[in-house]
């Protein structure tokens, strides 16, 4: 009886468990198909709730579905760090004492190091930080084409090579996606100066458009399969690039196959049916009449809040339209908030400060090194002396939207000074004043950068203790205050700011070990280059520049950063400047000309004579080492649009010390119908080789390798004929060639 019995109770005991199991939604559960959840979800939503999803509801969320444990979206900056909370519906910190960041190197730091793992180990750090913080958007990173060294966020971005800048940002959204939060690419495009950016109505070819300033694009949503995406602020064909028929319905989602959210940018929506139509999920940070200071309702002003659902309840804009956004801003939700399986971050990890340092490490370029003036040997040395603003300022603060609150920043001078120890003395003069007010957005500078006395005065000062050190160290460039890299306006011109030019050719004058390390994110004119025994582009490397500063100038690390922009000698040796018309830049009436074409870049400084040569070109840096080239070997000489080619060359460690070098590879279209640059960027690999070692490299090159886009036929084109591969140290060292030929 009993026994008969048992399996009765059981099951009346389990029944309320079967049936509440059973009464699960769909779009709560996670064993059905993320297509499922979603229809199910946009189903049991009033109209209200749907456009309340479309638009913000503080400076940095927008709403959930209460009601339906949907949960808020949270975005965060971006591109280096996660930006300290700020107030509601301000600007200014929120005063939170739980969110000091890992500040991580600027995006040209990373991709000097043309590593792809370090992009990886970016990606995944960052995103460990913004989930930990509960954030599912991370406004970042960005790949907007260096075309002038003048762009105020050149920092931002990655390089003036559309190859470059794909390889890198891939592996970077793979990283932070892997932690449950979103990439969101920015800025969908075009986006390629700071002067006028709200208004400037863009021209280019599609054959610029779909060479040059997509494809690091379309590799993050075809290869990195980014989450969201954000437009831009400038317009193309005369529209908003926020609500673009062309680059968002047509060729995001048309020919890209885009899934994700299109987030605008903050302030880059200006009318509610292009918002509805052009491809646009969801606006943030619009100032409706100055109503997002100050109603109580402001955000309800917004372009896709009231208006856009008065028009769907008058029937002007049909449902349809509002559920095509919710779908998408939905899917995002179930990939990140409403995956219950996503991992839980993590925040002030120590291993967060070790990629920025490995990161800020690779990516240091050695540009010159006069009768190895570098690395600095310390057992004959007695004193150093770090000269410039730049060694003491802070430089995690600043920039516009990507200033961070550090939870530390270890300046040049600090870095050198803790490496060194006992060793030498380190001595400091400032040299010149910049810029005495570092503070942003409400975060304070740490360092007090007041002064009273004369630039002559601190010239003097600086070039007497030159005269008796052993190794002067420079340290200027740029600074993050406005017009010196920094978002919202381009640089003024491509000198030095504040007199610099003079103090360092002062200080070369009586100091030959004069090591010059620039700040920057941007490229500068350089007049004291021949002068000066060594240069070091420095970058912006946040939390842990001084370390990773230090330990490339004393040679614990041998440096294997490569510059992902040309460098050249006068403004005027760049394509956006060369025909110096405003039109071309920055622009006549909002109206820009891309007259320089695919030309950017080292595709421009290829054309030009040899009297123009870059000061330092696209792939360049040195090491402490010294590398040799085998010759570039093909398995075949012939192939057909079917077929892949191998390339391969073997490097070698010539040197007494391990090294890692960049061995590039550039392809050649001999003869074609169209014009095509001299070369192109196909293929790179980054080599660490211990002394004397040696190591096969090889590249596969295919059909994308040889093509161009076709403007009139709307199509990559591979044309027969004969191409070249071209290897080499960097774009200007080449160091072998091959040659085969396209059937
Ligand atoms: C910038 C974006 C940024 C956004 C939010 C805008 O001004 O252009 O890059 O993500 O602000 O801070």
């Amino acid at each position: 009886m009993r026994s008969f019995l048992k399996p009765l109770w059981a099951a009346a005991l389990l029944f309320p468990l079967q049936a509440a199991m059973a009464q699960t939604p769909v779009y709560l559960d996670d064993s059905k198909p993320i297509e499922d959840r979603v229809e199910d979800a946009l189903s049991r939503m009033t109209l209200e709730e749907k456009v309340a999803l479309c638009h913000a509801q503080s400076k940095f969320s927008s709403a959930g579905v209460p009601r339906l444990g949907l949960p808020e979206n949270w975005m965060t900056d971006g591109p280096h760090g996660i930006r300290p909370e700020v107030a509601w519906d301000e600007w200014n910190q929120a005063g939170w004492t739980n969110d000091s960041c890992m500040a991580f190197p600027a995006l040209t730091c990373l991709a000097a190091t043309w590593n792809p793992d370090m992009s990886l180990r970016y990606g995944r750090a960052i995103g460990e930080e913004a989930r930990y913080r509960n954030k599912n958007v991370l406004l970042g990173p960005g790949v907007n084409i260096y075309r002038t060294p003048l762009n105020g966020r050149n920092f931002e971005y990655m390089g003036e090579d559309p190859y470059l800048a794909s390889e890198m940002v891939v592996p970077y959204i793979q990283g932070v996606q892997s932690c449950g939060v979103a990439a969101c690419v920015k800025h969908f495009a075009l986006n390629n100066q700071e002067e006028d950016r709200y208004t400037v109505d863009v021209e280019v070819s599609d054959r610029a458009l779909y060479e040059i300033y997509l494809p690091a694009f379309k590799a993050a949503v075809q290869r990195g399969k980014a989450w969201a995406i954000m437009g831009s602020y400038n317009c193309y064909k005369g529209q908003h690039c926020c609500h673009n028929q062309y680059l968002l319905n047509d060729i995001l989602r048309g020919e890209w196959g885009f899934d994700g959210v299109v987030v605008s940018d903050w302030g880059g929506v200006h009318n509610t049916r292009e918002a509805a139509y052009n491809g646009l999920d969801m606006e943030f940070g619009t100032g409706t009449d100055g109503l997002s200071v100050s109603a109580s309702d402001a955000y309800n002003h917004y372009f896709l809040a009231r208006p856009f659902l008065e028009q769907i309840k008058a029937g002007v804009i049909p449902e349809s339209v509002v559920d095509g956004k919710v779908r998408n801003i939905l899917r995002m939700m179930f990939r990140t908030t409403m995956n219950p399986n996503r991992p839980y971050g993590s925040f002030e990890d120590p291993a967060h400060g070790e990629a920025a340092r490995q990161i800020a490490e690779e990516g240091i370029v050695l540009l010159q090194n006069r009768d190895n003036t570098l690395p600095i040997q310390l057992e004959k040395t007695r004193k150093i002396l770090v000269v410039g603003e730049n060694a003491i300022k802070m430089m995690t603060v600043g920039g516009g939207s990507s200033s961070l609150k550090a939870q530390y920043e270890v300046s040049p001078l600090d870095g050198l000074r803790a490496r060194v120890g006992s060793a030498a003395e380190v001595v400091y003069a400032r040299g010149y004043v910049g810029n005495t007010d570092g503070s942003y957005n409400g975060v304070v500078s740490k360092v007090d950068l007041s002064e009273s006395r004369s630039a002559d005065e601190l010239l003097a000062e600086a070039v007497a203790l030159a005269r008796e050190a052993d190794y002067v160290i420079f340290v200027g460039g740029l600074n993050k205050n406005s017009h010196q890299d920094c978002e919202g306006g381009d640089r003024y011109d491509y000198g030095l700011p504040y007199n610099q030019d003079r103090l360092i050719e002062a200080l070369a004058e009586v100091n030959p070990r004069t090591v010059v390390v620039l700040v920057s994110g941007n490229s500068v004119a350089m007049p004291w280059a021949d002068r000066v025994g060594a240069i070091v582009e420095g970058w912006y490397c946040g939390s842990e520049a001084g370390n990773a500063l230090a330990a490339v100038l004393v040679g614990d690390v041998n440096p294997s950063g490569k510059l992902p922009f040309t460098m050249c000698t006068r403004l005027e040796d760049y394509h956006a400047h060369a025909l110096n018309d405003s039109l071309v830049y920055p622009g006549v009436d909002h109206r820009e000309i891309y007259k320089d074409d695919i030309f950017v870049g080292y595709r421009w400084s290829d054309k030009q004579k040899k009297s123009h040569r870059p000061l330092f070109c696209f792939g360049h840096g040195l090491s402490y080492t010294t590398f040799e080239y085998g010759k570039a070997v093909l398995d075949r000489k012939q192939m057909t649009e079917a077929d892949s080619l191998r390339v391969c060359v073997s490097v070698k460690n010539t040197g007494s010390r391990a090294g890692a070098e960049v061995v590039q590879l550039y392809v050649s279209d001999l003869k074609s119908s169209l014009p095509r640059p001299i070369k192109e960027l196909k293929g790179f690999r980054k080599v660490m080789l211990q002394p004397g070692e040696s190591r096969e490299v090889e590249f596969v090159l295919d059909r994308t390798s040889l093509s161009y886009f076709d403007d009139a036929k709307h199509a990559w084109v591979a044309e027969p004929g004969r191409f070249e591969v071209l290897i080499g140290a960097s774009a200007e060292d080449i160091r072998s060639r091959a040659g085969f030929e396209l059937k």
